[in-house]
């Protein structure tokens, strides 16, 4: 089964331009016991999230991220501490109502197994009293918006879909009443690593259009990053090792906790984190297809390169071009050399120009421009550099991080033994 999105992606078409964004949500020492275990599985959490960002929660396994994030929509009561949603306090309202304005999707989807596609989403639509032929668009909109075709979705039942396909409903179910906030607990953990790449992107475009507040556990780190307006490396009963962006995480981790979740494997992050119009790109000859054969020729035979790119007459790269392709020529280029089958764009992640360089039979790519126009040419050994040169980067930024750091605190110490300001 294809996990294609078949529904449109247009927010106008969609009937999705709304203006509902999403709600700060702020966590004051929220503290959960269980009963009868001696430590807390939640230890005072405190945190502060802004309107319409992604939070991920990241961390092992049992530290309480999905303790944490059910106490926000209280199908766990806090043993203590508060909850404030666009600064209500909703720590002691009605937990029915408060989940009305919180969407939630599971791992596992969740849906009804007796209920159709259709009833699964209609569901808190209904329940809060949205009228019959609201409900009824709502759905048709929802489907549309998660990539599935209403028409052929609608009446089916959870178990006749694939496992990305109920996920797909699960999020449209956890929309569909259209709140604020939305949180996800590893929603896409029991899927194939292919689908979860799809559903992530659906996500990431979704979140374009709808900005909500999500916040979304999950114990991949590369998930994390790659969802994370902010990520929380959350250790032991969820307290906070790190709370910051992608980037800061990467390159600034706190402490060896938080290196070790960031861990082996911090150069191939980096190749997501980086795009290609970041990178010093090499120097490449190039012609078109209107230059005479003779300056052809000529321009291979007198430059460094045994290659060339011949470009199209509107900048396009078209061709490359060997020397000994000249040769075999024969006065005509028509049938010489090698069509330019994969390009990359200057917004490609460098993951992705790697990617092309190594499928490459030449082990390069031609880098374009908006209007499909030559740029440059990466291969890997531009790659390699500015990988090497990133990852440096990022060394030196952690080391002055740390020099910042100590000599904050020394000057600290500096004041605290001159006795402070009265002194
Ligand atoms: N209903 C429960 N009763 C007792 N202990 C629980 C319950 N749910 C979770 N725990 C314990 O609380 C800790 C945190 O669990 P959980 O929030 O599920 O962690 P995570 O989602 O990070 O894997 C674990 O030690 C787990 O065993
Ligand atoms: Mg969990």
């Amino acid at each position: 089964m294809s996990e294609t999105a078949t529904g449109s992606t247009d927010a106008e078409s969609a009937g999705t331009k709304r203006t509902t964004s999403g709600a700060t949500i702020q966590l004051e020492d929220l503290t959960k016991h269980y009963p009868g275990n001696p430590s807390p599985a939640v230890d005072s959490v405190s945190m502060d999230i802004k309107a319409g960002e992604t939070v991920i929660f990241v961390g092992p396994s049992g530290c309480g991220k999905s303790t944490t994030l059910k106490m926000i929509n209280r199908l766990i009561e806090p043993s203590s501490g508060r909850i404030r949603i666009n600064d209500e306090d909703v720590t002691d309202i009605d937990p029915v109502k408060l989940r009305r304005k919180i969407g939630y999707a599971i791992q596992s989807s969740g849906l009804f197994p007796h209920m159709t596609v259709a009833e699964n989403i209609a569901l808190v639509p209904k329940m809060v009293g949205w009228s019959k032929s609201k409900v009824k668009d709502r759905v048709e909109e929802m489907l549309d918006l998660v990539g599935l075709d209403p028409r052929e979705f609608h009446g089916r039942y959870p178990r006749a879909l694939s496992g990305g396909q109920q996920q797909r409903v699960g999020v449209a179910r956890a929309l569909a009443a259209d709140p604020p906030v939305l949180l996800m607990d590893e929603p896409f953990g029991a899927v194939d690593p292919i689908t979860r790449d799809h559903l992530q992107d659906e996500l990431i475009r979704l979140q374009h259009e709808l900005h909500k507040t999500i916040v979304f556990v999950t114990h991949d780190f590369d998930e994390a990053i790659k969802l994370g307006d902010r990520i929380a490396v959350l250790r032991e009963r969820s307290h906070i090792a790190q709370f910051d962006t992608p980037e800061a995480i990467l390159t600034n981790p706190t402490d060896d906790f938080v290196s070790g979740f960031v861990g082996a494997g911090a150069a191939l992050k980096r190749l997501n984190l980086t795009r290609v119009r970041d990178v010093e790109m090499a120097a490449f000859p190039t012609v078109t297809v209107d230059d005479p054969l003779q300056s052809i020729f000529n321009k291979l035979r007198s430059g460094p390169h045994n290659e060339l790119l011949m470009l199209d007459r509107r900048n396009r790269p078209y061709k490359w071009l060997r020397r000994g392709d000249l040769m075999r020529a024969r006065g005509s280029l028509a049938r010489a050399g090698q069509l330019v089958h994969d390009t990359v764009t200057r917004d490609a992640t460098l993951h992705d120009a790697l990617e092309a360089v190594l499928t490459d039979s030449g082990g390069r790519a031609a880098v374009t421009g908006r209007r499909g126009e030559f740029i440059g040419v990466v291969d890997m050994q531009t790659l390699m550099n500015s990988v090497h040169e990133l990852l440096e980067a990022d060394r030196l930024a952690a080391i002055e991080h740390q020099h910042d750091l100590e000599e904050m605190r020394s000057q600290q110490t500096e004041a605290e033994l001159e006795g402070g300001p009265g002194a």
